[in-house]
């Protein structure tokens, strides 16, 4: 049976922390083992909101890309390329602005939600406003049948399946309704306890340096009540604990932990330390993956190139059926 078509994307406005690796990369890299994969560095949507400045968009694409791949993003097994290297993606979105109702752009709780929390980037332009309905182009293009999402981006997916009804129903049945999959975005701490977010400057990159990387994992905030070796404290109330112990230890080791922080037998330093044997041990293929592509941007083109090159076989046949359906 042929694999079920997963679309996905990324918008390239910066380097990926911890936070984004747990909330989102993460569940793309569980993906690629079963599914057909399209994952789109999304650089027209970044303009959405960040379309002032531009300066750095090619850096940030870059830099995404090298992220991904470092991450075990395996371009032989999944597409993967930059949305703005295929122009049918625009045009798609013409088309289907044309069917979509303002109505369902402005009363959407994604969209008033973004508006709220982006209130000091004037966001009050089109492009925004219809950024729903590029990533329904995203999807349908590549027939996307099932699209990984969290639950805030959940009204988003709701609007591009009845942009894809709607489709369908005026021209005749051309795509295929996407499917979400409701995926857990698991809450990431920063060093400073807080979400991490960039806004924040609470981050702990990917392409970290090791030394600033063991350092803000040491100095990592722990439980407020260990402040001597001998408080006890609970790894319920760790926020490194809660991040990461529980994500890079097992049972044991974790109760282990446990054991020695409720009775003050171990201090955080040691146990931190602990913590960060384990996470080099993920983060240092990850760190020199980085580095070959980072000296061979060659390699790095051409893996981009090669995904666009087989996205654009598959878009410009969806497109040939869009046109035929709406007589152009
Ligand atoms: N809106 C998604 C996000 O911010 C990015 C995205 C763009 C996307 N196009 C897509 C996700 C198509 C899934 C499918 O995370
Ligand atoms: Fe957190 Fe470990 Fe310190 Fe307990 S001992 S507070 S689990 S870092």
């Amino acid at each position: 049976m042929a694999k079920q078509k997963v679309v996905s994307g990324i918008r390239p406005t910066g380097k990926l922390h911890l936070g984004n690796y747990f909330g989102a990369i993460h569940n793309w890299l569980e993906l690629q083992k079963k599914y057909d994969c399209t994952y789109i560095i999304v650089d027209w949507h970044a303009l959405t909101t960040h379309y002032k400045d531009t300066k750095e968009l090619q850096e940030n694409i870059k830099e995404m890309a090298i992220d991904l791949l470092s991450c075990g993003i395996d371009p032989k097994k999944v597409t993967l390329f930059v949305q703005s290297h295929i122009k049918e993606h625009a045009e798609l979105f013409l088309l289907l602005s044309m069917i979509t109702p303002l109505g369902w752009l402005e009363r959407n709780p994604t969209y008033k939600e973004q508006v709220k929390e982006l209130a000091s980037k004037d966001i009050s332009n089109l492009g925004f406003l219809g950024y729903p309905v590029l990533q329904t182009a995203d999807i349908i293009l590549y027939d996307g049948e099932v699209v990984p999402v969290g639950k805030d981006q959940l009204p988003y997916l709701e609007v591009a399946r009845e942009i894809t009804r709607r489709f369908n129903y005026l021209y005749g049945n051309t795509f295929k309704e996407p499917q979400s999959l409701l995926t857990e975005t698991p809450l990431i701490l920063g060093t400073d306890g807080r979400k991490m977010s960039k806004s924040y400057n609470n981050t702990i990159y990917l392409s970290e340096s090791a030394e600033s990387f063991d350092k803000k994992i040491k100095t990592f905030i722990t439980d407020p009540r260990r402040k001597r070796k001998t408080d006890p404290g609970d790894p319920k109330d760790c926020p490194a604990f809660q991040n990461f112990h529980k994500r890079f230890m097992n049972r044991e080791e974790q109760a282990h932990i446990t054991e020695g922080c409720t009775k003050a037998k171990i201090g955080c330093l040691e146990c931190k330390t602990r913590l960060l044997d384990k996470m080099t041990l993920w983060i240092e293929p990850i760190r020199s993956k980085r580095k070959e592509l980072s000296k061979d941007p060659g390699q790095l083109y051409t893996i981009l190139e090669d995904g666009a090159e087989r996205a654009k076989k598959v878009a410009s046949h969806s497109m040939s059926r869009v046109r035929k359906a709406l007589n152009l």
